[in-house]
């Protein structure tokens, strides 16, 4: 007999289905991992079994079989580990067959049995949602698949032992409130730059129009100055520019508990903004601004 998991796949910011198929059966005690799985993916193996023992959970020595359908796309990363685990789950009867029908689940697992946050959640809830699935992932993504929508049914478990009990109606975990946006407040603004009327008054033209722009002039005119406060010109997100820009922002890592800003993406060569704590790139084209470095 064979559980089937639904997750996704990753490519660049679309996530497409994959079908987790979980087998297990008489024969020497081995754990098999098919459908072109990555090291990270294949090493799941290990993590699962450990996560399993550490709630309890353990394996009957048999043949366990894990395919990931479709066997030709190639799957990357550790978002594997938690689809695996409950398909393994309900083959050994720890919880009901049927408790992860409707379900799109993704989560990498710790040893320990706890759900560590994966990137990818926000693509992976709004694939869910379209296919009227639910979305099963770890507590600290849970903000960012709220993002997806008021309707998607949303489990966001802290550990596998946690999911165990809301699967089998022991413990409910709690439902979730998308998390509001960031404040603006401390990104550098235009009224910071002294003079320069000519370049300002360029700067107010592109933003306006939606123009590229290239600065040309000697190191420490201000091009990089100016270009940092362009953002604080544009008007804010539009929802479906901020949908799109939250996607690769989760795809990267960085919706920190799916708090998201509504201002205007900017990333620059090796430009520290004050607040800012990474290093930013010049923005791309859905910022609508461009500049020399
Ligand atoms: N018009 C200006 N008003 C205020 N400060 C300025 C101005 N132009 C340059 N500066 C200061 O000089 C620094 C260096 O400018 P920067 O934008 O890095 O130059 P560039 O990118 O053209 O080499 C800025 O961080 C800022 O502190
Ligand atoms: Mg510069």
């Amino acid at each position: 007999m064979v559980t089937r998991v639904a997750t996704v796949a990753f490519q660049g910011i679309e996530a497409v289905p994959v079908d987790v198929q979980v087998q297990i059966a008489p024969g020497v005690p081995k754990f098999l991992m098919v459908g072109l799985p990555d090291k990270a993916v294949k090493e799941s193996s290990e993590r699962v079994y450990a996560a399993m023992i550490a709630s309890g959970l353990g394996l009957p020595p048999k043949r366990i079989t894990v395919n990931l359908a479709p066997a030709d796309l190639p799957k990357e990363g550790s978002h594997y580990d938690l689809p695996i685990a409950p398909g393994l789950m309900a083959a050994i009867g720890a919880i009901p067959r049927d408790a992860l029908d409707g379900f799109l689940v993704l989560g990498e697992l710790g040893l320990d049995g706890r759900l560590a946050p994966v990137s990818g959640v926000l693509p992976a809830a709004i694939a869910a949602q379209s296919r009227n699935l639910g979305i099963i992932c770890p507590a600290s993504s849970g903000p960012e698949a709220a993002r997806a929508g008021e309707g998607i049914d949303i489990i966001a478990a802290e550990s596998l032992l946690a999911l165990v009990n809301h699967l089998t109606g022991h413990q409910l975990a709690a439902r979730l409130q998308p998390r509001k946006y960031l404040p603006n407040g401390a990104l550098p603004d235009l009224s910071e730059v002294r003079g320069q009327q000519v370049a300002r008054r360029a700067l107010e033209v592109a933003a306006a129009g939606g123009h590229n722009m290239l600065m040309i002039g000697p190191p420490g005119a201000g091009k990089s100055m100016l270009a940092a406060r362009l953002p604080s010109i544009l008007p804010p997100l539009n929802p479906r520019e901020l949908l799109d820009i939250s996607m690769i922002q989760s795809i990267a890592g960085e919706l920190a508990g799916g708090a998201i800003s509504d201002r205007r993406p900017f990333r620059a060569a090796s430009l520290r903004l004050h607040g800012g704590s990474g290093r930013r790139r010049v923005a791309g084209k859905a910022g609508g601004s461009e500049s020399g470095a």
